[in-house]
């Protein structure tokens, strides 16, 4: 893409200045390990969100290799490369999943957005800047590990919140990912979400001893507790029938949790609005 376009791309001044305003919030959930529940909590959480009579936008931000549809049962025709390359604008893209939440699709198998370019990036940021007056929420299921994608979207959204299960393998990653943000990116509050464990005494276990860590090794970085999702095989069983497990399975130990850590994430998510802007100064 060459700078003409991309400035083509580039809307300006399309809200009306004289409308009040949602203050929407960002929110990016990571973990660094893969396959440690980040969509489905994503998903759920925002189905949550939208029971309370919020707009939410869910961002798939893993950008590559992205499958919140295939969660939801959603087969979109197009996706987030088709905003990047100009050929369709971000609301032409959006699909609604339930209870009208918005889905962000992101390409499936497609290695060239694994980290977007600088031009892509202001595309992506002028397309959300004229979209998010319609929401009150957006949430990022950034891909796993630290990739330059991972970064961005962490730093770009105010809170982010990170999954760990309690495997040693997941806190190792999570905590990687925690002091790459904050030496590299100055992101330095976290919000912990302790996934497939037995109960909240063992996830506040798991929160204790990374915080411990970071005391030690990364004292710059602040680990809020936000709650636990249990082990529960109402979310595979969910994964399976591509419906999301607080829907089909209200009842659940899983979706107790998760309409748990999305009432505290309401009641302590960090003033403001996402801002590009100093994602793309910094
Ligand atoms: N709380 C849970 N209880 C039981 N199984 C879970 C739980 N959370 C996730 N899983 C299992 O882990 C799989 C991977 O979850 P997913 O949300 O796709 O992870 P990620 O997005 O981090 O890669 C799910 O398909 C499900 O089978
Ligand atoms: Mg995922």
């Amino acid at each position: 893409m060459d700078q003409a376009e991309t400035l083509r791309r580039i809307r300006t001044g399309t809200a009306d200045a004289r409308a009040p305003r949602r203050r929407v919030r960002g929110i990016a959930v990571a973990s660094g390990k893969g396959g440690v529940g980040k969509t489905n909590i994503v998903a759920n959480m925002a189905l949550a969100l939208s029971r309370k009579g919020l707009k939410v936008l869910v961002f798939d931000a893993d950008m590559g290799l992205g499958n919140i549809h295939i969660l939801l049962g959603l087969a979109p025709r197009f996706n987030a490369a088709h905003v990047l390359t100009g050929a369709k604008t971000l609301a032409e893209i959006l699909v609604e999943g339930p209870n009208g939440i918005k889905i962000l699709p992101a390409s499936t198998g497609n290695r060239k957005y694994g980290e977007l370019a600088a031009e892509e990036k202001l595309v992506l940021k002028s397309e959300l800047e004229a979209a998010q007056d319609d929401f009150d929420y957006v949430l990022f299921d950034v891909g796993a590990g630290i990739s330059a994608n991972v970064m961005f979207f962490c730093s770009a959204a105010q809170d982010v919140v990170v999954i760990a299960s309690p495997e040693p393998t997941s806190f190792s990653d999570a905590y990687a990912l925690m002091k790459v943000l904050s030496r590299d990116y100055k992101v330095r509050t976290f919000r912990l979400v302790v996934n497939s464990c037995r109960d909240r005494a063992e996830a506040a276990g798991i929160h204790s001893r990374l915080v411990m860590v970071a005391d030690k090794f990364a004292p710059d970085i602040r680990i809020d507790f936000l709650g636990h999702v249990a082990l529960d095989p109402a979310v595979p069983q969910a994964v399976r029938s591509q419906k999301l497990f607080s829907d089909l399975f209200p009842g659940a130990e899983a979706s107790k949790d998760v309409a748990r850590i999305t009432d505290a994430l309401v009641r302590t998510a960090s003033a403001g609005e996402v801002d590009w802007d100093a994602v793309f100064k910094g």
